[in-house]
């Protein structure tokens, strides 16, 4: 019995979860690719934690993880799954990993659904969690695969719409996600030279932004871009709210980016990172060490305990929002 379980090839079960984001597919890719050069069966579940309890899966070949590096989303699915935060539900994606014979699996997933790994993980599955989240919250990490890609989109938008805005001399809302952290407001924010920035981290302090709006519409053919996380306030809100202060009437506009900044091709940034992850989570495998999420740490490829992420949650970069405010 020993023997054969000895020489059974390892199988290495892959699945996608949490909201989509770019270099999902790169990582998922990178993990097939590098555990099939390595010998190693693959697995990869469909709808994430969904298909885990569903047993829905398939046995991926080299081909059906050809031609996705480049592309947006994840070609596997990604769905909420009620069932998996029930007792029911964890057994029968326990049951599915042996029905499978997953000897390791790989989810690449945000903060929540790496914390749903770690269940799994207690139950005694060897779990490795790739993160992924344009939001950046990720405990310990520097980026998330899909961050940068997001970051580029709401540049690229806030190049847009300073053009329009200048034209118009007019102040543009602009709303980007991020509903409990400010990461991707205040990078996008910097890098596309936005004049406020709002974070959900600092409370907006209204007279003082109905002030700056002021300020600097006073100068002619003068405009502003304030970023807003959706997390620190809605963009329709903000507007409300400075209408009613400020002295003269200013012609506001809102752009909620929504879900755009969630699609589109990977940066090259992410395909490079979700690749290095990829790598290092076989690597893992190969040394049979597991029970952890890996990521960019200090600008080193690093692991941590899936227990990590139910200590302190990641704060927001303090000094680079400090710096934003005298870059405007
Ligand atoms: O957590 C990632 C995120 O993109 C948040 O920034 C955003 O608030 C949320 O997902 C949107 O989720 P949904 O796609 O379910 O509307």
């Amino acid at each position: 019995m020993g023997d054969s379980k000895a020489s059974r090839k390892i199988t290495v079960g892959i699945l996608t979860s949490g909201g989509d984001c770019p270099g999902m597919n790169a990582a998922y890719r990178a993990v097939a690719r590098v555990s099939m050069a390595k010998g190693y069966s693959v697995v990869a579940f469909r709808w994430g934690y969904k298909g885990l309890v569903e047993s829905d899966a398939l046995s991926v070949s080299y081909l059906d993880v050809a031609d996705i590096l480049q592309r947006g989303g994840t070609v596997l699915g990604s769905a909420r799954c009620e069932e998996f935060t029930t007792e029911e539900g964890i057994c029968s994606a326990m049951d599915s990993l042996k029905s499978w014979e997953i000897d390791y699996l790989v989810v690449i997933g945000g903060d929540g659904s790496l914390k749903g790994a770690l269940r799994l993980a207690r139950r005694g599955a060897k779990i490795i969690g790739i993160p992924k989240t344009i939001d950046n919250d990720v405990p310990e990490l520097d980026n998330a695969i899909g961050f940068d890609s997001a970051v580029n989109t709401i540049v690229d938008s806030l190049t847009k719409l300073r053009d329009t805005a200048s034209s118009h001399h007019r102040a543009f809302i602009i709303e980007t996600m991020g509903r409990k952290s400010g990461w991707l407001a205040l990078a996008s924010g910097v890098a596309g030279g936005a004049d406020v920035i709002l974070i959900p981290e600092v409370p907006v302090d209204y007279p003082v932004l109905a002030q700056e709006v002021e300020r600097r519409l006073r100068a002619w053919g003068a405009y502003v871009l304030i970023v807003v996380a959706e997390g620190a306030a809605k963009g329709d809100d903000v507007r409300t709210v400075l209408e009613s202060l400020l002295k003269k009437p200013v012609d506001m506009r809102v752009t909620v980016l929504g879900h755009v900044q969630r699609g589109g091709s990977p940066s090259a940034f992410d395909r490079i990172l979700a690749s290095r992850l990829g790598y290092e989570a076989v690597n893992l495998i190969e040394r049979g060490e597991y029970g952890v999420y890996i990521g960019l740490a200090n600008n080193a490829i690093r692991s941590f305990p899936l227990e990590r992420l139910e200590g302190e949650e990641r704060e927001i970069d303090m000094e680079l929002y400090e710096i934003s405010k005298l870059l405007k």
